[in-house]
């Protein structure tokens, strides 16, 4: 991020997370299904990608794209039938990218039981300008003390993408600096 940005950014006034907590519910057709006649996995990470997208447009006030998509897990099948919420809020904010959780929860459309967890998802978004380059956001401001747990969790998430990204890009320069050719 250029100087000027960066400077920007200490000036955008933060947001708290109900800001932009946002559910997304949708039912699950025969169209969703895979060849197990269950609801195929991608059709669920679009919803969950949509949720997120829009959370992070809300916090960031403008276009925000999806930068990575992270322990994307499946507790249980989704059926045909099933009313799906996608529940998506900020966890943490950096510079300019967003990270956001997600959690996917179950009902039967046509039964009062309650709705289960069927999945969950971290996404990191990065605020772009017109051009697509990155732009300041707000600070999240968590609220509850579970928004609090997922903010501290965040950034352990954070520290362990960097480390990762580091690690595997200094291999492979050690690697082509030995002039092994894969
Ligand atoms: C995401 C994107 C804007 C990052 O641009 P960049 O030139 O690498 O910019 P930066 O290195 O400054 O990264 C911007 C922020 O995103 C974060 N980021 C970038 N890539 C990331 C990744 N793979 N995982 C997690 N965070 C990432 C950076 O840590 C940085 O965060 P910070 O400003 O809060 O410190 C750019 O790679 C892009 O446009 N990607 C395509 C996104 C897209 O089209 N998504 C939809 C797919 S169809």
């Amino acid at each position: 991020m250029t100087d000027q940005a960066l400077s920007a950014h200490q000036t955008v006034p933060s947001k708290p997370t109900s800001a932009s907590r946002t559910t997304l519910s949708h039912i699950m057709t025969a169209h969703d299904t895979n060849l197990l006649g269950t609801v195929h996995g991608g059709v669920i990470m679009k919803l969950v990608d949509d949720a997120a997208g829009a959370v992070a447009g809300r916090h960031s006030g403008g276009p925000a794209v999806t930068a990575s998509m992270d322990e994307m897990v499946f507790l249980e099948p989704v059926r045909v039938g099933d009313l799906v919420h996608v529940r998506a809020q900020v966890n943490w904010t950096g510079r300019s990218s967003m990270e956001v959780g997600v959690r996917v929860m179950a009902e039967r459309w046509n039964e009062s039981t309650p709705a289960t967890q069927v999945g969950s998802a971290y996404l990191v978004f990065a605020a772009v300008d017109a051009d697509g380059r990155p732009r300041p956001v707000p600070q999240v401001v968590p609220e509850t003390e579970r928004d609090k747990r997922r903010y501290q969790e965040a950034q352990i998430r954070r520290t362990h993408r960097l480390a990762r990204r580091r690690a595997i890009k200094e291999l492979r320069e050690k690697r082509a600096a030995e002039g092994i050719d894969d």
